[in-house]
């Protein structure tokens, strides 16, 4: 992560040119350099191990994910400030304390050192530690600025399996947690899985008893959803951290929406939808749920209820591997452009990474414009 963050600086002329030459020497090594970077720190810095995870297999693999991420983050300079302050905010979960950057710095560069051969220039060490510099300070002055604490703790007071591979939990946050609706957080649990940390987004716009509501899919061979859905249970405790995400309802916005949801990618769209709820009298919502097969539609009958009872709110139902399921059939994004057009609404897409991408591009093609579009794609 650290290096690909580096060498994606854009606008900073020759480092950038220097970083860029550095990284090329050692790139085809990556997992070397990595398996370096991190003996390196865990040899000179034992106390360090216990911030990762147990598995440093996953860590590597997630790893992978960050960097794409980080280059497409980095790569627009408006949401670079901003970004690196939240991943500092962030980083206070993983227990990282400021005097941990400079050993990660210099680690990082001794790694790279190591492997890139005689071409290695003392001008290349210089940029690698300029380049940190700026990055680790916006970290570390993120990380200063946050008034909240780096994680909460809170118990299950229900869990329910809804499908095979989905389950429904509540969870009571011992101190107050403020978020909101459409935003996502993430998820530790300790019993389960201790130090593995990832995205969900709770179903429920904020509410005065606190309680958060979860949709989990357990994905393949996947560690933290996999022991959310299946050995969760009431009464545990576990970790929330760092309300994130920008698929906020705009409150002034006077146009119809449409919110199209694949699996567990409703929980946000339910999010935003008890928010409407609790104000909206003139928008149309309309609501387009897909999944594999009915099993996978686990919160239709929740949907139906509050249909029945908001007059501006109507669902549509898709299934694309179940071919006598009564409602549409096909993939999510085709049924919504079949409802079309769609020009003058405000969008809010949340899914697997397939499928949004497949909903931005039926939206492209229906002319939909880009900045009516909020998305969340589980994949990172
Ligand atoms: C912004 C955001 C919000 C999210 N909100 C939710 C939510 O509300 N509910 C929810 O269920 N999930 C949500 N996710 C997905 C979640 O964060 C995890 O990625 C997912 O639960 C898998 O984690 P894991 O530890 O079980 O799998 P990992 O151990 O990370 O992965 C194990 C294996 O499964 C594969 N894999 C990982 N994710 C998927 C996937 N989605 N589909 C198929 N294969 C996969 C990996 O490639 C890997 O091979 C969200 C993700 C993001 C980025
Ligand atoms: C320039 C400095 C750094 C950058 C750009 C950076 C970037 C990142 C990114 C993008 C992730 C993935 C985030 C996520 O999935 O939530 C991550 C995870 C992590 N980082 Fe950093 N980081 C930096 C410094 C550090 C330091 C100094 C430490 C302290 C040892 C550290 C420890 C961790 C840990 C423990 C994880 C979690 C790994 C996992 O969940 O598998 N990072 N970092």
């Amino acid at each position: 992560m650290f290096l690909t963050v580096l060498t994606t600086l854009n606008g900073m002329g020759d480092l950038a040119r220097l970083l860029k030459e550095s990284w090329s020497l050692v790139e085809e090594h990556q997992d070397k350099v990595a398996g370096y970077f991190y003996a390196r720190i865990f040899l000179s810095y034992p106390d360090l191990r216990d911030l990762f995870p147990v598995q440093m297999d996953v860590q590597r693999a997630r790893l992978l994910g960050a960097i794409v991420q980080a280059v497409q983050t980095l790569e627009d300079p408006e949401r670079f400030d901003e970004y690196l302050r939240a991943l500092g905010r962030d980083h206070r979960k993983f227990h990282v304390e400021p005097e941990h950057y400079e050993v990660v710095g210099g680690a990082l560069i001794e790694s790279m050192r190591a492997f890139a051969g005689e071409e290695w220039g003392v001008e290349y060490d210089q940029a690698w530690a300029d380049a940190y510099a700026v990055i680790a300070s916006k970290m570390l002055a993120g990380a200063e600025a946050d008034p909240n604490p780096p994680y909460w703790y809170g118990e299950v007071v229900a869990h329910e399996r809804r499908s095979r591979d989905i389950a429904v939990f509540t969870v009571l946050p011992l101190q107050p947690l403020d978020y909101r609706a459409g935003q996502y957080l993430s998820i530790e649990a300790p019993r389960y899985q201790p130090r593995l940390w990832r995205t969900y987004s709770p179903a429920n716009a904020p509410r005065r008893d606190n309680t958060l509501e979860f949709h989990v899919r357990a994905v393949g061979a996947g560690w933290v959803s996999s022991a959310l859905v299946r050995r969760l249970q009431v009464g545990d405790m576990i970790k929330l951290a760092a309300p994130m995400g920008s698929m906020t309802l705009d409150r002034r916005s006077t146009r119809d929406a449409v919110f199209v949801a694949g699996g567990t990618g409703l929980a946000p769209i339910k999010s935003l939808l008890e928010e409407l709820t609790r104000y909206n009298r003139t928008r149309w919502v309309h609501v387009f749920f897909g999944a594999r097969n009915r099993e996978d539609l686990y919160d239709l009958a929740d949907l139906n209820r509050l249909a029945a009872r908001y007059p501006w709110l109507s669902v549509v139902t898709a299934c694309s591997e179940d071919p006598t399921f009564p409602g549409e059939q096909g993939d999510i994004s085709d049924v919504v452009a079949k409802y079309g057009p769609w020009k003058e609404h405000d969008f809010f897409v949340s899914g697997s990474g397939r499928m949004v991408k497949a909903t931005l591009k039926r939206l492209a093609e229906l002319q939909v414009p880009s900045v009516r579009i909020k998305y969340d794609s589980f994949s990172e």
